[in-house]
């Protein structure tokens, strides 16, 4: 647990040291849970939100995108049932004052069994060596199936008390189970209460006749209510996609682990639209869909775990969580919902207006039904750079920091140095920079020893350096060192965008995800 905490700590002062995330108002100590990008960030998180628009709306013939407005009219979220809903059982320590989330509290006790099933699994990995099979031992093991069991226990339970609204017996739970505040160290509990998470706001020059409105909790609602916007300007046929990315805002309770939980934080989400009963087929196809996608970033697939909700969302009838091995355990990073037909039919009941789709195939009218993928850009931002930054023992007793992001998503992909400052060097790598700059983003760096300067940019994850040495002036060739192996070799100068274009381009990435 303290090296994962450690892992933890670098993570965010690197992200801190090398210009990639800040503390939001930092020069008036900062604002909880909200957090800006810096110049590095920006870039990657950029570079991750166009991976994945290519690869949702690019690449599919059937999905377009979108960008809605977050003010909307405060109709939309009583439709949606988040006015009424949209809410996180809080629970309070009477003697550290500090409020944590129940659902929460009772999820981290689950995950503590984790760690001792794999205590488990390590010991029988050193009893039978090769002959270890894993799968039959997490089947068979009895501790192994007690411990399981009683997971699914406590998660049952905890999802029927949530459902049915049944708060004291979620505090039953916790106190039962013996949970403790991770700071007071004590038993010491207040009742469980629903906390709304929606922040509002007023629109209109005058107090008399403003409006309240929320701050959109989620992207979704903003393509919902363009569904037939959408659908007839578009011509679309269902199924069909519609796709956004855009801010989103929660007041959070429990708001700690950095950028995992954010106040204010972004989301990339796509409806797709069905018709009645196609619904759980395509709830399937996506689960696998974008399971892939995340594959393709080449993090080790063992980082990655379906987790199927207990506890419906009001708008479900099945979901899942895509888990990642965050540094501080397993936790949700995307989520797969089959949405049923309820937002379009709320909107079609609150707004008056018919929201249906006439299939010609079918020939027949129908309200479709919604299977939708939402990923948190930020969580996904810290999955990608927390499992990019790596410790390397290069022997002899030195070590190098290196961040080792997918070649696509690297904020600089190329940076260019010449090894003296004199000689005509510069100038031959600033026509080089020239060249490279118009498709890709480029650092030159002429400070420090060429060694040092390596050094800098594997902290950047920068996929590669281009020297520029005295034999460039002779035959035209430079330099070109791989990040990940350090290996060097030569190649023409004119090659080098060719050479980039086939490891670190979009096109490339989108390729091989294909
Ligand atoms: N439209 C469905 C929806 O919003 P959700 O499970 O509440 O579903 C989807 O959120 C994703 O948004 C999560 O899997 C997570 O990646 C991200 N997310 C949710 N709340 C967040 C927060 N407070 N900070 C950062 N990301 C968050």
């Amino acid at each position: 647990m303290a090296k994962q905490e450690d892992q933890f700590k670098k993570v965010i002062s690197h992200c801190k040291e090398y210009g990639f995330v800040f503390q939001s108002s930092e020069i008036y100590d900062g604002l909880s849970a909200v957090y800006d990008y810096a110049q590095n960030g920006s870039e990657l998180k950029k570079n991750i939100r166009e991976y994945w628009w290519k690869s949702m709306v690019q690449l599919n013939d059937n999905i377009v995108g979108i960008d809605s407005a977050i003010f909307t009219h405060p109709k939309v979220w009583k439709a949606s049932g988040h006015v009424d809903a949209f809410t996180d059982p809080l629970i309070d320590n009477k003697d550290s004052n500090k409020r944590y989330r129940a659902d929460v509290l009772i999820e981290d006790y689950v995950a503590k069994i984790d760690t001792k099933i794999e205590k488990e699994i390590k010991k029988a990995v050193k009893r039978f060596g090769e002959d270890f099979d894993k799968a039959q031992f997490l089947e068979t093991n009895p501790k192994v199936v007690a411990y399981k069991e009683k997971q699914s226990q406590i998660l049952s339970r905890m999802g029927k008390s949530l459902e049915n609204e049944d708060l004291d017996d979620v505090k039953a739970q916790i106190e039962e189970l013996g949970i403790v505040c991770p700071i007071s160290g004590s038993k010491n509990w207040t009742d469980v209460k629903q906390f709304n998470l929606m922040f509002d706001t007023k629109i209109g020059a005058s107090a008399e006749d403003a409006t309240k409105l929320y701050l959109r909790p989620e992207t979704a609602q903003g393509i919902f209510i363009n569904f037939l916007n959408v659908q007839k300007t578009g011509r679309m046929k269902i199924p069909f996609g519609i796709a956004q990315t855009g801010k989103a805002f929660r007041n959070e309770i429990v708001a700690r682990q950095f950028i995992f939980r954010m106040r204010e934080f972004e989301q990339m989400e796509m409806q797709y639209f069905v018709a009645p009963g196609e619904q759980k087929k395509w709830y399937d196809i996506w689960k696998e869909k974008r399971l892939a996608w995340h594959y393709s970033l080449g993090l080790g697939e063992d980082n990655y775990r379906f987790h199927d909700h207990d506890k419906l969302a009001h708008y479900a009838d099945a979901a899942a969580d895509i888990e990642y091995r965050f540094p501080f355990g397993f936790k949700e990073l995307e989520g797969i919902h089959s949405r049923t037909d309820f937002d379009l039919k709320a909107h079609q009941e609150f707004s008056g207006k018919k929201i249906q789709y006439f299939d010609n195939e079918r020939e027949e009218t129908y309200t479709p039904y919604v299977v939708e993928t939402s990923v948190g850009l930020d969580r996904l931002f810290l999955a990608i750079i927390s499992g990019s930054l790596k410790e390397e023992d290069l022997g002899e007793g030195k070590t190098r920091t290196v961040l080792k992001l997918p070649f696509v998503l690297a904020p600089i992909k190329v940076a260019i140095l010449p090894l003296v400052k004199k000689d005509g060097l510069p100038d031959i790598a600033k026509k080089i920079l020239a060249d490279l700059r118009l498709e890709y983003s480029v650092a030159y760096d002429e400070k420090d020893s060429v060694g040092r300067r390596y050094r800098r940019q594997d902290s950047l994850g920068t996929p590669f350096c281009v020297t520029i040495d005295h034999q460039t002036i002779e035959d035209n060739t430079v330099t070109i060192r791989n990040r990940d192996t350090m290996e060097q070799h030569r190649i023409k100068s004119d090659e080098l965008a060719d050479y980039l274009n086939k490891e670190v381009s979009m096109s490339t990435w989108l390729k091989r995800l294909k």
